[in-house]
Order: structure tokens, then C-alpha cells, then sequence
């Protein structure tokens, strides 16, 4: 049995806690750590970072982690840890990142890896100059549903895959009438880094790029439909960067793919974000967990008729992707595979550099809504 020393910080943010500390870290220790190819097991020991002494303590104890600092600085001199992992405030991000590699560490983060392109390409090029690992965290591709699409596309099933529609997003309440807001008030604040146009088109850019073909033009606008909100505090304030965004990517082989991403949408869907993908011998449309297929065989020829209701059930008309193999928590998987990376040099294919080519497309959407064009994607280079 190794050990790995983390350096762990933002984990008394909502991310940070439940799906780093709690569902990664904490299950990783509590099935033994995680298996390297030869055999031998890597056991990660976390030392949580925070800056509330009370709150950092508190979860500390809540999950059996025995090391928790308010010094960063001396957690990033303590050689025996020699990972540093943020998930943080965004805007702090880049600088706490170039911090850590300066001191040696390697670094693993929540997206997006920075709040503009350039900072992100400096990460970027220090951590290359550096010769440490790094990553950034894709969740998405990791869920069940789109590794089942993966699996669809490897499998030949969709023929020439064309077009993917996806919808993401729900109602975030405005924090009045007695319903408080679900996400934080950080989100709606340009000086913060908040914006859904950063925080989901690093997203969709490596979903698109890893499952359908490299992007290669945004057409992107964007809206802010609630604009006052009310914060944690009750106060009311004015929402100053957009809360839905609409965009139209074309990417490699002619593939054309739009998603819709809102806080500002009530959920008549399969889930809470849901991809149709249309090729010439079959669809499916995925959700986080299910994915539900047609094959051209089986699908069905409706008739428009003004002077009747409609009498086909079209969600009846699809069948679903059976679980084959389990499916664990994403962000653990990835976690895992970084583990691996560090200490056995496993391959690795989620460098900072992918995070970047995320805020890339972030900027250009904002630049494509701004100018109202569509806006091509320079290849990027450290
Ligand atoms: N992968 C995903 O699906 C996903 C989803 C949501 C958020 N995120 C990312 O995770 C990060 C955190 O988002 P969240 O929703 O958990 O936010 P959050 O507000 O719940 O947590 C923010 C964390 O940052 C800390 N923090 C804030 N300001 C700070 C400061 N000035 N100095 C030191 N620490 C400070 C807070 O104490 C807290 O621990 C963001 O970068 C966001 O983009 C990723």
C-alpha cells in the first residue's frame, strides 16, 4: 500500500464537499484505496484547506480525515503531499494553481481552469515547463448516459452521426417568496466569474469534442431573463451576466450540434440535461443515467394532422440501453485514473490544456454574442 498526499481546497464549497471530499475521496479510502495495474494499491491521505477554522474542522471530523489546515503556504511546503487539488472560487483558481505547481505539486481542478483564456494558457504552460501532472475535471463523460452514447457511437449504431441537440438546465428560484435560490449568488455576478456562459460552455466544448467531433465555430447568444436576484444574506441584487445561453456549434465532419443551457426553465424532459444525437441509421437521446435509442428499422412514420390529437405515444417508441457494467460515481472514476497517473504514470488524456481549449470556447461565445456572428476556433498551443 502507497500513500498519496492531497492537498485538498474549496471543500467546504458545494462541489468541493460532496463530490471530491465525500463521494471521491472518502469512498476511494473506505474501499482501500484505489488498484494500479501491478497489483499494488495507492491510499489517498487528504489534508482539507479552508479558510473557516470551524467549518473545515467540522467536516474533518464529520468524515474521519485526520489533517485540515487555514495555511495554505504550509501545506504547499510540506513535500510528503504532492498533490494540490482546487475546486474553489473560480477566480482564484489560476493564480492558486501556478502557486502550487511553483512549489512542486502536481494539480488537479474543478473547471474551468481559469476565468480568462490567457490565464489559463500561462496554468498551462507553467505546469509544462514544470514537468508535473495536471487535470482538470470532465464529469460529464463519465456519467452513464453519455458513455452509453460513446458506446453507441463506437458500436457503428448511429451510422453518420449529423446533428446533436442538447437541453440542460432547470428553474434556480430568485431567493424571494419564500423559496430559496439552489444555486449560489457568486453565479450571477460578472465580478465573481459567475455567468452560465463560462460555467457550461467548458463543458459542452469537451463533450463535443470527445463524443461528436472537435468544435470548430460558435454561434452563441446569450440572455439574462431574471435580472434581481436575492443572496444567502436575503439581499436583493442585480444579476449582471447572463442566466441562459443559447448556441450553435459546428464541429469535425460537418456535424452540427445546438444546446440550450438555462437556470431560467422548468423540466419537461427525461432529465436535467438531455442529448438527442440523429445519425443516418439511428438516434438516441441520453439523460445523466438512461439512454434511449431508435434504430432505422424501427422508426415510426408519424402524420401531421391539425384535426385530431395526436395519437402516436412517441417516448413509447424508443428502447432503452440496458446496464450492462456498472457505473460508478464520474467524479470518483476520474479521480481514480488521476491517482493512477501520479503514481504509476497510468495515460492520462485530461491535461490543462483540455480545460483551457473549455474557457477558449467560453470567451468565443461571449465575443460570438457580442459581435452577433458566428465565431471560427483557433487551434490552441502552449
Ligand atoms: N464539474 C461541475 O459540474 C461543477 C458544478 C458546479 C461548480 N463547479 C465548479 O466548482 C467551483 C466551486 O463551485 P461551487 O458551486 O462548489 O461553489 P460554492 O460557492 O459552493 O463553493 C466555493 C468554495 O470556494 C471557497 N471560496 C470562495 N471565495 C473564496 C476566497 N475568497 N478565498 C478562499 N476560498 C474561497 C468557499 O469557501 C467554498 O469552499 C467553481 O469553479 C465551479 O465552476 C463545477
Amino acid at each position: 500500500m502507497h500513500r498519496i498526499g492531497i492537498i485538498m481546497n474549496g471543500v467546504t464549497g458545494r462541489m468541493g464537499l460532496n463530490q471530491h471530499l465525500v463521494r471521491s475521496i472518502v469512498a476511494i479510502r473506505d474501499q482501500g484505496g484505489v488498484v494500479l495495474a501491478d497489483g499494488e494499491r495507492v491510499m489517498p491521505d487528504p489534508i482539507l484547506v479552508g479558510r473557516n477554522a470551524d467549518k473545515v474542522a467540522a467536516i474533518a471530523s464529520q468524515y474521519g480525515i485526520g489533517r485540515w489546515t487555514t495555511d495554505l503556504d504550509a501545506a504547499l511546503s510540506n513535500p510528503a503531499d504532492t498533490v494540490f487539488f482546487d475546486a474553489a472560487t473560480t477566480q482564484m483558481r489560476a493564480a492558486l494553481l501556478t502557486r502550487a505547481i511553483e512549489s512542486g505539486k502536481h494539480v488537479y481542478c474543478e473547471k474551468p481552469v481559469a476565468d480568462s483564456l490567457d490565464k489559463a494558457l500561462a496554468v498551462a504552460r507553467t505546469a509544462k515547463e514544470r514537468g508535473i501532472k495536471h487535470g482538470v475535471v470532465q464529469d460529464k463523460l463519465f456519467l452513464p448516459g453519455l458513455r452509453k452514447l460513446r458506446m453507441l457511437r463506437d458500436s457503428g449504431f448511429f451510422g453518420r452521426l449529423f446533428a446533436v441537440r442538447g437541453e440542460f438546465g432547470y428553474w434556480v428560484f430568485e431567493g424571494d417568496w419564500g423559496q430559496p435560490a439552489q444555486r449560489p449568488s457568486w453565479n450571477y455576478k460578472k465580478t465573481e466569474g459567475g455567468g452560465i456562459i463560462l460555467d457550461m460552455l467548458c463543458h459542452w466544448r469537451y463533450v463535443l469534442d470527445h463524443l461528436f467531433g472537435q468544435v470548430r465555430a460558435v454561434s452563441c447568444l446569450g440572455a439574462t431573463h431574471i435580472p434581481e436576484r436575492v443572496d444567502e444574506q436575503g439581499r436583493r441584487y442585480k444579476a449582471d451576466v447572463e442566466d441562459a445561453v443559447y448556441a450553435t456549434f459546428q464541429l469535425d465532419g460537418g456535424v452540427i450540434a445546438h444546446i440550450n443551457s438555462s437556470w431560467c426553465v422548468r423540466v419537461r424532459r427525461d432529465d436535467l440535461v438531455t442529448f438527442q444525437v440523429d445519425g443516418t441509421h439511428g438516434s438516441a437521446v441520453a439523460g445523466l443515467t438512461r439512454c434511449l435509442t431508435q434504430a432505422r428499422v424501427n422508426t415510426p412514420r408519424p402524420v401531421w394532422n391539425p384535426d385530431e390529437p395526436q395519437t402516436m405515444n412517441f417516448f413509447a417508441q424508443w428502447a432503452e440501453v440496458p446496464d450492462n457494467v456498472p457505473y460508478d460515481n464520474g467524479f470518483k472514476i476520474q479521480w481514480e485514473d488521476f491517482i493512477r497517473h501520479v503514481a504509476a504514470d497510468a495515460p492520462w488524456k485530461h491535461e490543462l490544456m483540455e480545460g483551457a481549449k473549455g474557457v477558449q470556447l467560453a470567451e468565443l461565445g461571449l465575443k460570438s454574442w457580442a459581435e452577433g456572428r458566428w465565431v471560427d476556433l483557433p487551434e490552441l498551443k502552449v
